[in-house]
């Protein structure tokens, strides 16, 4: 490569996506991208929980629609809006931006399948809570995690499916709404009952997370520097039961299952910010656990960009969101069931 430097999107450059059909499609920010860009570090004094999303109460969730209600209404063109906050995961998904510094080779950015998966989705939750706060006009919200690795939470939270709700969306495998989640599902029904389903869950969450996570690059995924391909590889939870959950969300009436199916589409189901709650809770579980982040300067200082509540566009480096304390945020302590599970 002609220099090497951390991985980061040519923002300013952001380009058609292209969706599963190889169709290109409009998945760009609104709003302007100045000429400088600052870098935003936070520096937390409170720390908000994110509960676990079976356990919320009326008095939450009416916080909760207050913020989504009020983001699906903004215009499309205000980086805040629902719409705009769904397209951030299929710009960064769905090749919308080349990485900064090889554009001329055409080298997409993928936040998938690499040990940036992490980290970019740990910022991309941040902000979209940060504007819920904002919409929510309370700035000790915090939204919920979808605790599928416990059996209290193998299921589609309720709060879900409301048909009149902004937590709803009508693009979901309905045969689900009511059956168990199988984190290994692989897009065919299983006939296990629920409780073997359950059981082989928690066998599938340690191995995941502990039998086959003894490494940073196992757990994270491998490295992927500027100039290098991407979809370098994905580690364990990113694998299963990330892509899993995915695919059992979506339709499987849509030709790609949308919308949690397909990156380009998964944003625009309210299920998805509560699913990534939970993979970015596995990180700080992994740590709890005593595994170890990269130090890699490569992986520290990785970047990307995003608009914030104010809709300013900041620029974030992987090396400031490795402490959710720090963030403002932590999670509400509902054990860990499968710590204990043995196959
Ligand atoms: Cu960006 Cu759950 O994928």
């Amino acid at each position: 490569s002609a220099y090497a430097a951390p991985l980061s999107p040519d923002f300013a450059a952001c380009h058609d996506s292209t969706d599963p059909d190889k169709k290109p499609i409009d998945c760009c920010p609104p709003g302007t991208v100045p000429a400088e860009v600052p870098t935003y570090v936070p520096t937390a004094t409170k720390v908000n929980t994110r509960l676990a999303a079976q356990l919320v109460d009326d008095n939450w969730l009416a916080k909760y629609k207050k913020a989504l209600t009020a983001m699906r209404k903004l215009d499309d063109s205000d980086p805040r809006s629902f719409k705009a906050q769904a397209n951030v995961h299929c710009a960064y998904c769905n090749g919308g931006y080349y990485q900064a510094g090889y554009e001329a080779s055409k080298l997409i950015l993928d936040v998938h399948f690499s040990w940036i998966f992490f980290p970019f989705h740990r910022w991309y939750l941040y902000f979209f809570e940060r504007i819920c706060q904002k919409y929510a006009d309370d700035d000790t919200f915090a939204i919920p995690f979808w605790n599928w690795d416990s059996p209290s939470g193998m299921f589609l939270p309720s709060i879900f499916k409301d048909s009149s709700s902004p937590l709803y969306d009508s693009l979901r495998n309905s045969n689900h709404l009511t059956k168990v989640l199988d984190l290994n599902y692989d897009g065919t029904d299983t006939s296990d009952s629920t409780i073997t389903v359950i059981k082989n869950n928690l066998i599938t969450m340690k191995k995941q997370m502990v039998t086959q996570s003894t490494t940073a690059a196992a757990f994270f995924g491998k490295s992927f520097l500027a100039g290098d391909a991407s979809d370098p590889g994905a580690g364990t939870i990113e694998t299963t039961p990330h892509n899993n959950v995915h695919r059992w969300v979506g339709d499987p009436n849509e030709s790609h299952g949308e919308d949690m199916g397909a990156f380009y589409s998964a944003g625009r189901d309210p299920v998805f910010y509560c699913h990534h709650a939970n993979v970015d809770r596995m990180w700080n579980i992994w740590n709890s656990l005593g595994g170890q982040n990269f130090t890699d300067s490569d992986w520290l200082n990785s970047s990307f960009y995003f608009y914030n509540e104010e809709a300013q566009l900041v620029k974030v480096f992987v090396k400031d969101c490795v402490n959710t304390k720090l963030l403002g945020y932590d999670y509400q302590d509902v054990g860990i069931p499968w710590l204990y599970s043995t196959s």
